[in-house]
C-alpha cells in the first residue's frame, strides 16, 4: 500500500486525455494578446472559458492604478492582514465594498476561495447548521468542512426543500445558516432569490450568497442577485470575488451585522494567510470604480451572451440555462466532451471542458464564458466552430434538442 495508490484512476484518465495531444486542464497561455484572445499550444486563439466578464483585466484605468501601486508601496505585503499585512488600500477597497453594497462594512480575503472558507468557518462551528445548495462550489463546501458544523445540502434551487429541511430542524432553525450562489458557475442558472430569502424570513435564520459569477454582471448597478431580485436588504452575508468581473484576484465579505469585525479574529482563512498585494488591491478598486461609473460593459455583456446563447440553440445545443455570461453545452459523454473541446481548441476556440463530478448530475459539457470584451466577430467565429463540431456532440443530446 502507497500514499501514491488513490491516484490510480487519475493516472489512467489524465493518460488518455493526454493522448488528445494537449491537456485541456493545464494548458499554459503562453502569451496573452488581449482579453480576450492568446496563445496557447502554439495557436492563437479566441479566449472564450475565462470569467472576464467586463473584460477589465487590461483596462488603462486598472493596469496604470497597479503600476502605480508597485511603485509605491512594493511587490507583495509579506504578512497576513492580522499582522503586517493590512495596508492602507486594503481598509479603503473594504470601505468601498462596503458603501458599494450600502452595508455597514465589509471585508478583504486573499481569495474567493479563503472568503468562502474564511466566512463560513468563522461564522459556524461544531453543534451550529449550514444549509447549503447541492450544486454550490467547492469553496462553501471546503469552508463547511472547515468549520466542523453539521452540513445540510438541499435540493438545488429548490425553496420549497429548503423550507421542509428548515421546519425538520425545529429550534435549531433560527441559527442555521443557508447559502446560495448568484449565478451557479457550472451551469449558469440562479438562484430563487426571493423565494429563498422568503423561507429565511419564515424560520429567522442568515443567508449568505455567494455572488462570484453575478457581481458586474446582475443587477442595475452590478450588485447581483440581490440587487436583480430586490433583497439587497435582507441578505446577511454578501461573499463575492475579485477574480471575475474585476480582473484581478481576492474575495470579500459585505454585512450589515457588527459582529462581521470579529471575523477578522475568528477567521483562519483570514488570519493565516499573506494579505492581497498593493497592486492587486489598487486594481480591484479601480475595477469597481469602473463597475460602479457606468453600465455599458454590462449591457455589451448580455448582447455578447444573448448573441451566443441564440447561436448554440439555433444550432441544436442543450444549453444548460437561460441567457447568461456563463454558457454551457451539455452532452451525453465525456467522449463527446473531450472531442468538442479538443475540435474547438483546433477551431482557435478556448473553452472550459467539465467532466463529471465536476458538473452536477455527474454531466459533461463545455463552459463557454462570454465578455464584454468580445467583439461580434469573435462571438460568431465560436459559433462557427460549434456549426462545424455539431456531428461529434450530436448524438444523442442534440439529436433530441436539435
Ligand atoms: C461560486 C464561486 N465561489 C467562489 C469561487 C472562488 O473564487 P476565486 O477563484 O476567486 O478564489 C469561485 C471560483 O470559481 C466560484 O465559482
Amino acid at each position: 500500500m502507497s500514499l501514491f495508490d488513490k491516484f490510480g484512476t487519475l493516472a489512467a484518465d489524465r493518460t488518455a486525455l493526454l493522448s488528445t495531444g494537449m491537456d485541456p486542464f493545464g494548458a499554459p497561455l503562453e502569451e496573452v494578446y488581449s482579453a480576450t484572445e492568446a496563445k496557447i499550444g502554439g495557436r492563437r486563439v479566441i479566449l472564450a472559458g475565462t470569467n472576464n466578464y467586463l473584460g477589465l483585466t487590461r483596462a488603462p484605468e486598472c493596469l496604470k492604478a497597479a503600476h502605480d501601486a508597485i511603485d509605491r508601496e512594493g511587490t507583495g505585503t509579506t504578512g497576513s492582514r492580522m499582522a503586517n499585512g493590512s495596508f492602507a488600500g486594503h481598509r479603503a477597497l473594504e470601505r468601498e465594498i462596503a458603501a458599494f453594497y450600502e452595508c455597514r462594512s465589509a471585508i478583504v480575503f486573499t481569495t474567493g476561495y479563503q472568503a468562502n472558507l474564511g466566512m463560513i468557518s468563522g461564522l459556524a462551528r461544531q453543534g451550529d447548521v449550514l444549509m447549503i445548495d447541492g450544486d454550490s462550489h467547492a469553496s462553501i463546501y471546503d469552508g463547511c468542512k472547515l468549520s466542523g458544523a453539521d452540513v445540510i445540502r438541499f435540493r438545488h434551487n429548490d425553496a420549497e426543500d429548503l423550507d421542509r429541511r428548515l421546519q425538520r430542524l425545529g429550534d435549531k432553525a433560527p441559527s442555521a445558516l443557508v447559502i446560495v450562489e448568484g449565478i451557479y458557475s457550472m451551469l449558469g442558472d440562479r438562484a430563487p432569490l426571493r423565494e429563498i430569502v422568503e423561507v429565511k424570513r419564515k424560520h429567522g435564520c442568515m443567508l449568505l450568497v455567494d455572488e462570484a459569477h453575478s457581481m458586474g454582471v446582475l443587477g442595475a448597478k452590478g450588485r447581483g442577485l440581490v440587487e436583480e431580485a430586490g433583497v439587497m436588504g435582507q441578505v446577511d452575508f454578501l461573499v463575492g470575488t475579485f477574480s471575475k468581473s474585476l480582473g484581478s484576484v481576492g474575495g470579500y465579505c459585505a454585512s450589515n451585522h457588527p459582529e462581521l469585525e470579529f471575523i477578522r479574529y475568528t477567521s483562519r482563512p483570514y488570519v493565516f494567510t499573506a494579505s492581497p498585494s498593493p497592486s492587486v488591491i489598487a486594481s480591484t478598486r479601480a475595477a469597481l470604480a469602473l463597475l460602479r461609473d457606468g453600465t455599458e460593459l454590462r449591457t455589451r455583456l448580455w448582447e455578447r451572451a444573448g448573441e451566443l446563447h441564440r447561436g448554440l440553440l439555433d444550432l441544436g445545443y442543450q444549453l444548460g440555462a437561460g441567457i447568461s455570461p456563463v454558457v454551457a453545452a451539455l452532452v451525453d459523454t465525456r467522449e463527446q466532451a473531450i472531442g468538442l473541446w479538443r475540435g474547438l481548441f483546433e477551431h482557435g476556440v478556448y473553452v472550459n471542458l467539465i467532466l463529471p463530478p465536476a458538473a452536477p448530475g455527474g454531466k459533461s459539457l463545455v463552459r463557454c464564458s462570454v465578455s464584454a470584451a468580445h467583439t461580434r466577430e469573435q462571438i460568431q467565429k465560436i459559433l462557427a466552430a460549434f456549426a462545424d463540431l455539431r456531428e461529434i456532440a450530436a448524438a444523442p443530446a442534440l439529436k433530441s434538442h436539435g
